[in-house]
């Protein structure tokens, strides 16, 4: 029989300490909201565990009470995964206690940390040891590395190192029956069976909670140099982009796109943000090249590169950051999209992937086609050019008519773009995951084969259907 909830919460502080079992209306309500209050849910409780040991408990005695789980880390998630659901039956597991940095091994290359550690920490503790930790993105001030991981998060340095998959050598997680398995070895090569490490990554917390890992370090560049530059047409910021890509190889850390619609809002709501370079152009792009050799040969190779593409009218005008301070602002320009649109009200929001070289066909296409229909609406298209993911958001004329748009038209806006993704053999969620968002979205994007696949792994880990029920995959 399962206990009441008065018993469970009884049972949970004596676990964890009655001051991390949080019910009180007011002190809950962070927990049961997402970062662009989209979805609200209800919670018996929010738990907030300090150690593996802890969680490991926490999981025992919801399995045997069947109480669902939903994992959380900084909350800045867009597909509202770490929100629960409305029925008042789960409770949200904050990482947020576990945030020691575990171990740094300079030699290996390698950083142990749990997963409450915030990304900012992560990299802080990474320079402190004279190293480099490059994933790097505009939540990093309150995301957490096992929300990070369990989104297989993206940004903006990943043309050069990859996203969060690609920087994790070892991943400690409570299973869904409260088993811990370690697999915190920093090894860059290890074959010996099934890779049990990237079933967790990306799994958004419906196979269980991440709650440490080994991240690869890098050493720090000694220069870095950041530019604006505009270019007339998607197609001229890819040409662009294959330029960079063929010029500076390995030395492109940074290659994100800005469309004049982005701009605008930008200009709107941080009018310190407005873009340096004169004019309306249709899109700019920020171009970040790191060096291991000198300030000046990045430099060089930076104008080199941007000559060409001058001439060769790929790029229409640039302005290359003269110090720290303005390559800060044009960072901050790229980050402060996404603020901007929080500030302007709801949009239609897209995650998506696609070939580098389908991106010019997918825009000039979703673009005619959704100003054929709503003619004044704006396209906030920007996102991470340089790995084929773009943010392509889609909002109401004005932000007083964001939220009716939104509602009235949401459903058709994202069937549209969706099926161009689809035939242009794209994925319609590149970084931010599945969450509530998409999930009725999955089985028809996968396919049959791919989503019983994924049904078969989730019910043989968790047969309950207890860990983040009813985000990533519905059994
Ligand atoms: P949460 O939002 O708390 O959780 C996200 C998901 O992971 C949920 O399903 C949750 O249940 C699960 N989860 C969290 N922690 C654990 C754990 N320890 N174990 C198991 N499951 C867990 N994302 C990008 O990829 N690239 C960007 O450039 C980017 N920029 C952003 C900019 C802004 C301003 C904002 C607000 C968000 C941005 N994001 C971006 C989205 C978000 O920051 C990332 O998805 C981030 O990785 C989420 O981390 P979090 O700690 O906030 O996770
Ligand atoms: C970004 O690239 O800015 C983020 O992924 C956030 C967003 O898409 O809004
Ligand atoms: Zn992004």
């Amino acid at each position: 029989m399962s206990l009441s909830d008065q018993d469970l919460i009884k049972e949970l502080q004596q676990l964890i300490g009655a001051e991390h079992v949080i019910t009180a209306p007011a002190d809950l309500e962070p927990y049961l909201l997402d970062w662009r209050k989209r979805y609200r849910g209800q919670a018996i409780a929010a738990l907030r565990p300090s150690n593996t040991q802890e969680v490991s408990a926490i999981v025992k005695l919801c399995v045997a009470n069947h109480i669902a789980i939903v994992p959380q880390g900084g909350n800045t998630g867009m597909c509202g995964g770490a929100t629960p659901n409305s029925s008042g039956r789960q409770v949200v597991i904050s990482l947020q206690r576990l945030n020691q940095v575990r171990a740094i091994d300079t030699s290996n290359q390698t950083i142990t940390v749990e997963a409450g550690v915030i990304l900012q920490t992560l990299q802080e503790a990474a320079a402190a040891a004279d190293c480099y930790f490059p994933l790097s993105l505009g939540a990093e001030g309150s995301c957490m590395i096992g929300g990070n991981l369990s989104t297989n998060a993206g940004g903006t340095s990943v043309l050069r190192y990859g996203n969060a998959r690609e920087l994790c050598l070892g991943l400690e997680v409570v299973l869904p029956n409260g088993e811990i398995l370690n697999s915190l070895r920093g090894l860059r090569k290890d074959n010996t069976g099934y890779d049990l490490r990237d079933l967790f990554i990306g799994a958004e917390g419906s196979l269980g909670i991440i709650t440490a890992a080994v991240m690869k370090l890098f050493p720090i560049p000694v220069a870095q140099w950041t530019a604006l530059v505009a270019t007339p047409s998607a197609e001229g910021a890819v040409e662009l982009l294959n330029r960079f890509q063929a010029g500076a190889s390995a030395q492109l850390t940074g290659f994100e796109m800005m469309s004049d619609e982005s701009l605008a809002l930008l200009k709107h709501y941080y009018p310190a943000l407005a873009s340096p370079l004169a004019g309306n152009n249709p899109y700019e792009v920020l171009v970040e090249i790191s060096d291991y050799e000198s300030s000046e040969h990045a430099m060089q190779l930076m104008e080199s590169i941007l000559e060409g593409a001058l001439e060769s009218g790929c790029a229409s005008d640039a302005v290359i950051a003269s110090n720290l301070a303005q390559a800060r602002k044009f960072w901050d320009m790229r980050e402060h999209v996404p603020l901007a649109q929080a500030d302007d009200g709801p949009n239609i929001k897209h995650d998506v992937s696609l070939p580098i070289s389908a991106i010019p066909q997918f825009v000039d296409t979703c673009n005619a086609m959704l100003r054929s229909k709503h003619p004044n609406i704006r396209i906030i298209n920007y996102g991470h050019l340089g790995d084929g993911n773009l943010h392509y958001n889609v909002a109401g004329p004005s932000s007083a008519e964001t939220e009716h748009f939104f509602t009235t038209y949401s459903k058709e806006i994202q069937a549209l773009v969706y099926a161009e993704v689809e035939k242009l053999n794209g994925s319609i969620s590149a970084e931010h995951g599945v969450g509530q968002q998409k999930v009725d979205y999955i089985e028809g994007h996968r396919g049959e084969v791919a989503f019983n696949l994924m049904q078969s792994i989730k019910k043989a880990l968790d047969p309950y259907n207890l860990m983040n029920p009813g985000k990533v995959i519905k059994l």
